[in-house]
């Protein structure tokens, strides 16, 4: 008799489950899990030292005090989200667009579990494999996974010197999609448009106006699919420029924006939202998040509507944007003393927890390049910027994130990183 209880069996996946392949980033961390020398500058993750302990305790002990709202948070809640949470968010977001004529209704805001879910779900209603979705260069490369992932291809969009959608000559690719028939299978353009992963570019109101148009020109049946995450981690001033949720030519087109309460509060709680101006993609989203979840958890919502509510969300967002512009700042420096003799650029963001990094004269950065075996063994680990552009096709660029390293640390890691670009570039020298 053979025991098979160890042996590994083989499942008859389907055409989704085919198609999935490990995550580079997950290798990544794996590897860097491995060294616990190493700093990291690769995670995404947030400052861990400022988390709303405090905050979460007397939330906690709030809700526990009061016997009827702390046995329904235990309970299910709707899948839709917690209606005081729902409103509160639709009027953040009327808030942020100053000015706005848009009304917004709750009815149209849902919460999710984290701004990902969104994405995913956003994408997974919208398209069939096969389908397009038109992206900036660079994006979020996690965006760029969902895709991979549901067989979706990436178009990318041209930018331009700062870092815009370059629409002129987007337009030519609208013109010659619209000869050929391809038009029908751009389903979306997805925009990360404040201090973005991992370029910390902001897109202007005029640069959206002038898309809205365009899209409108060509197909209005192509969803604009923002990703606001970072909006509210400005570390001085908001951005100035409204969501498409408020800008006129986008309102003749799906709007869909979706933003988060995990970077500017507490990651851990992971709740995020969206907003859709499409009445039937909202139904189809909820309706597949009836089936994969029915609902966020509802504890985690009522611990975060009591800190919006209460004005502790707002306070402790405020504390960050100066941790973050504190860290970005000890970064910069201490990279800057060496990075900018050696011909490394970057521009300095205005939120957000990265910054961009390109290597001198094309010098490669990937995963498998001398640079980054150099930073391993300097101690210091990034995300390769080839991940964020479609089929790798860019290798100077580097993600730095300042999240969660200390400041200390963050000057450490620094030094490491100096160390191993004069390395390089003295080899390359010799
Ligand atoms: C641009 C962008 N969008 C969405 C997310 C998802 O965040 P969360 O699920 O925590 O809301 C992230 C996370 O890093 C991000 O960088």
């Amino acid at each position: 008799m053979f025991d098979l209880r160890h042996q590994e069996m083989k499942a008859n996946l389907s055409q989704l489950g085919l198609r999935q392949k490990s995550s580079d980033i997950t290798r990544l961390m794996a590897l860097a899990f491995q060294r616990p020398d190493i700093l990291s500058l690769a995670a995404g993750f947030t400052d861990s030292e400022s988390l709303p302990v405090e905050d979460v305790r007397e939330i906690v002990q709030e809700i526990s005090c009061l016997e009827t709202e702390a046995k329904a948070s235990l309970q299910y809640g709707p899948n839709i989200g917690r209606d005081a949470l729902r409103s509160h968010l639709t009027s953040r977001i009327a808030n942020c667009d100053l000015d706005s004529e848009a009304e917004l209704q709750p009815d149209r805001l849902f919460i999710t579990n984290g701004s990902q879910q969104a994405l995913y779900l956003a994408v997974q209603t919208l398209c069939d494999a096969g389908d397009c979705i038109l992206v900036e260069q660079p994006t979020y490369f996690v965006f760029l996974e969902i895709l991979q992932g549901l067989g979706v291809e990436p178009i990318p969009m041209p930018m331009d010197d700062r870092g815009d959608v370059d629409l002129d000559v987007l337009r030519t690719v609208f013109e010659k999609a619209a000869l050929d028939g391809s038009i029908e299978k751009i389903k979306a353009v997805y925009l990360v448009s404040y201090f973005a992963n991992p370029s910390g570019h902001s897109i202007s109101e005029e640069v959206k106006q002038a898309l809205g148009e365009l899209l409108t020109e060509f197909n209005s049946s192509i969803a604009l699919l923002e990703d606001a995450a970072y909006r509210e981690l400005y570390y001085e001033e908001a951005h100035p420029a409204k969501s498409a949720l408020s800008i006129d030519s986008c309102c003749d087109l799906p709007v869909l924006y979706t933003s988060t309460l995990t970077k500017p509060y507490a990651s851990g709680l992971k709740v995020g939202y969206v907003y859709c101006n499409s009445d039937e993609w909202r139904d189809a989203m909820l309706a597949v998040k009836g089936q994969q979840d029915f609902g966020t958890s509802h504890f985690t919502q009522a611990i975060l509507e009591r800190a919006l509510l209460s004005g502790r969300f707002d306070r402790h967002l405020s504390e960050l944007r100066g941790i973050y512009n504190r860290k970005m700042q000890a970064l910069h420096r201490c990279l800057a003393r060496s990075l900018l003799d050696l011909g490394w650029s970057w521009a300095i963001p205005e939120g957000g927890l990265y910054l961009w990094l390109r290597s001198p004269n094309g010098l490669p950065t990937g995963s498998e390049s001398e640079f980054h075996k150099a930073c391993l063994d300097s101690g210091v680990f990034y995300v390769p910027g080839d991940l964020c552009f479609v089929n790798n096709a860019q290798i100077d660029y580097i993600r730095a994130s300042f999240g969660v390293l200390s400041e200390n640390q963050l000057e450490e890691a620094a030094e490491r990183f100096n160390r191993a670009a004069a390395s390089v570039d003295r080899a390359i020298a010799n």
